[in-house]
Parts: C-alpha cells; sequence; structure tokens
C-alpha cells in the first residue's frame, strides 16, 4: 500500500519549452545515483507533462516552499500549460535544458532524460542531472535549513512543513 509511504515531500515538474510549459505536482521523485547524479520521476501518461518530457527528454524538478501551496495545487490538480495563467509562478531560464526553472522555487535540478520505462500505470522518467539553481539562504553548506518551508504531501489536499527544529544522533 503506497500510501503507507508518506508524508511524501512535494516537486513540481517542469517540460516544455516556449508556448508549451508546463508544470505538474509530483510527490514520486527519488534519487536514483550519487555520481554521475542521477534522479527518476512516476509519470502517468495521461498527464500533459508526460507527453511534453517524451518531446524535449528534458524536464526540470522545481522544490516549492509552503508558500507556493496554491501554485501547487493548481499545478497537480490542472492539466495543460493554460494553466500557468492562474499560477503566481515567474518562468526563468535554465542554465542546461531549454525546459525553463521556477524562480520563486527554493531550488531547481534541470535534467535531461537518460530513460524512460513503464511500470504499472506510470512511466519511471531517469534524468541526469545536468544543472542546478537554488536559494543560498536555505541551502547552506549542502544542507537544507529545516525552517524553510519545505513542502510535504500527507494526502489529497492535506500537506504538511517541517519544523525548524533538528535532531542529531
Ligand atoms: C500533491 C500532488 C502530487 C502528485 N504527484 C504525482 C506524481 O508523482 N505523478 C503523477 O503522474 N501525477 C501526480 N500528481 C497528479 C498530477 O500533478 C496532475 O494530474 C496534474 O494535473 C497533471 O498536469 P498535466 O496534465 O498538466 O501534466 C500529483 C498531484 C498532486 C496534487
Amino acid at each position: 500500500m503506497y500510501r503507507l509511504l508518506y508524508p511524501l515531500r512535494t516537486y513540481l515538474i517542469v517540460s516544455g519549452i516556449g508556448d508549451e510549459v508546463n508544470i505538474m505536482a509530483a510527490d514520486w521523485v527519488t534519487v536514483l545515483s550519487f555520481r554521475p547524479e542521477i534522479v527518476g520521476v512516476a509519470i502517468s501518461p495521461r498527464r500533459y507533462t508526460h507527453k511534453l518530457i517524451t518531446k524535449y527528454g528534458e524536464f526540470v524538478i522545481g522544490v516549492p516552499s509552503v508558500n507556493m501551496l496554491k501554485d501547487v495545487w493548481i499545478a497537480g490538480t490542472e492539466s495543460g500549460p493554460q494553466k500557468l495563467g492562474k499560477m503566481n509562478i515567474t518562468l526563468t531560464p535554465s542554465k542546461t535544458v531549454r525546459v525553463p526553472s521556477i524562480k520563486e522555487a527554493l531550488a531547481n535540478i534541470e535534467c535531461k532524460v537518460v530513460d524512460a520505462r513503464d511500470y504499472g500505470d506510470h512511466t519511471f522518467f531517469v534524468g541526469k542531472i545536468t544543472g542546478y539553481t537554488y536559494d543560498l539562504q536555505v541551502f547552506k553548506n549542502n544542507e537544507p535549513v529545516p525552517g524553510a518551508g519545505f513542502l510535504a504531501h500527507i494526502a489529497r489536499n492535506k500537506f504538511i512543513t517541517f519544523k525548524d527544529e533538528i535532531i542529531s544522533v
């Protein structure tokens, strides 16, 4: 029962270029390799995003903050690029891919697709990280600042964020 893996962090997947740029919410994002840096995201073929990632072979993973929750919800409940008109998001050029990044995001990870494989009702897109940008106030010495407003998903329209507290062992 995959729900037992929750809460999971929620991300914004940017795909497409020019007028076709689209953004969807995604929980099913994971790291696959440290060197080279490879990540993966499971996306249903029913998503417009699936079509755009397949077409351009690139995507960007935006890390939203809790302040962006309304936009995350629009990204996760509406389909197609016209939803961007309802969102308070500024697109900004990425460094290594044609797909843009999200200015308001805490970080943006630029990926080029190296593999795509269907598992059940989702496609697992595997992406090599080719570039990234991040907020220096949110990631210090390669570590996230816990109180920066990272967003995680509980279920349906319920989300949580982290306390500004680190527990060390
Ligand atoms: C919090 C949240 C997380 C989601 N995670 C995923 C996911 O990991 N994979 C997926 O295929 N859809 C996921 N969805 C559903 C898509 O975001 C949703 O169907 C969206 O409208 C697709 O947009 P598009 O058709 O413009 O690509 C999620 C939705 C929400 C609200």
